[in-house]
């Protein structure tokens, strides 16, 4: 009897000094366990007489109910403990600052590309793309550039082989559309993209940088729409008051060839440093679609004609946001980058 006292009060002691669900559970197969305080309480029993084993065995039971109700109990108690100290170990400090995302912005030469593509595609102009790495065939040959034109030297060319050469204007694109024309008419067409050049790199000067290329052909096209268009063009990019001038100049692709000035949006055309004090900033070289690029891609140039410019997209959004060195589009400094966020 004495022994069955002593298993229990150590039992209740164990108990209670349990501090978390571990150490109970432990406490559980220490003293209800198959090999448990308890169970070797039964195996005295065999040493007991007949009339003594009923009542030994009733204490016993009672000791194994007042241990496993202290148990429950117990466990109750920890349980509710337990999800006390998961609450405060998950708690979260609202108050603290959070992390603003970091989001990128779209590059400005892409705001550009993209008001541009918007600007003519309203005007009912597709959308055309070619590859970076062109042949020689495009590129030259079919702009009327023949192999010994000195014309070439005007694009110092990066060679991959003798006949492919990384794409120096879009005006290679303009090449493609027109031979997958097959002589269809009309064409109108803005291809933009990124072109190539053996150029050392400096404040103006980038061995890469993008250039989008206008093709318009069909009957009756002249000089005097090339021109209400580039107008139109200037003065949605650069403010409604801009006025547009052409100069002669030469590309073998077109004839007669033009050089557009556009008047200057900082000064208003009254001089300044930023047009050289001339009142017109020179902006993109255009012209009429040279006769032999039409008859080379199989169109025949008296029944009908085109115009084609090349605008470089570095140069507008130079103008337009006042940035004076070209490199900065492609150093992607953040610095630089987050001036352009339209979200900030
Ligand atoms: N391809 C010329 C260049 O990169 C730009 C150009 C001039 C394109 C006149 C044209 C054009 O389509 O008609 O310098």
């Amino acid at each position: 009897m004495e022994k069955i006292q002593e298993v229990q009060q150590d039992g209740l002691k164990a108990i209670e000094e349990c501090s978390n669900l571990e150490q109970l559970n432990q406490v559980r197969i220490d003293y209800l366990g198959k090999k448990g305080h308890v169970q070797s309480l039964m195996a005295l029993m065999k040493d007991l007489s007949k009339e003594e084993k009923p009542v030994f065995g009733q204490k016993v039971n009672v000791c194994k109910q007042t241990l496993t109700a202290a148990l429950e109990q117990k466990q109750e108690v920890l349980k509710v403990e337990a999800l006390k100290n998961q609450l405060v170990k998950e708690k979260i400090d609202i108050t603290l600052p959070g992390y603003k995302p970091v989001v990128g912005t779209v590059h400005p030469l892409m705001m550009i590309q993209q008001e541009l593509e918007d600007l003519f595609v309203g005007m009912g102009y597709s959308v055309a793309e070619g590859p970076e790495i062109e042949l020689d065939l495009y590129n030259f040959e079919r702009a009327n550039l023949p192999k010994d034109h000195p014309a070439r030297d005007m694009q110092d060319t990066f060679y991959i082989t003798p006949q492919t050469l990384l794409r120096t204007h879009t005006t290679a694109i303009q090449m493609r559309v027109l031979e997958a024309s097959k002589g269809q008419l009309p064409i109108k067409l803005i291809c933009p993209g990124k072109v190539y050049r053996r150029d050392d790199d400096d404040a103006t000067h980038s061995h890469q940088f993008m250039q989008m290329e206008g093709l318009v052909v069909g009957e009756n096209i002249t000089l005097a729409d090339l021109k209400g268009t580039l107008k139109f063009f200037a003065q949605k990019m650069f403010g409604e008051d801009r006025e547009i001038r052409f100069r002669p100049s030469y590309f073998p692709f077109t004839e007669p060839s033009v050089e557009v000035d556009v008047t200057c949006h900082m000064c208003g055309g009254k001089g300044c440093p930023v047009c050289k004090h001339t009142g017109w900033i020179e902006i993109l070289g255009a012209g009429m679609v040279h006769p032999n690029v039409l008859e080379m891609s199989g169109f025949d140039s008296k029944k009908c004609s085109g115009f084609a410019f090349g605008i470089g997209l570095e140069r507008v959004a130079m103008l337009k946001y006042g940035i004076d060195d070209i490199r900065n589009f492609y150093t992607n400094d953040v610095r630089f980058l987050k001036n352009f966020n339209r979200f900030d």
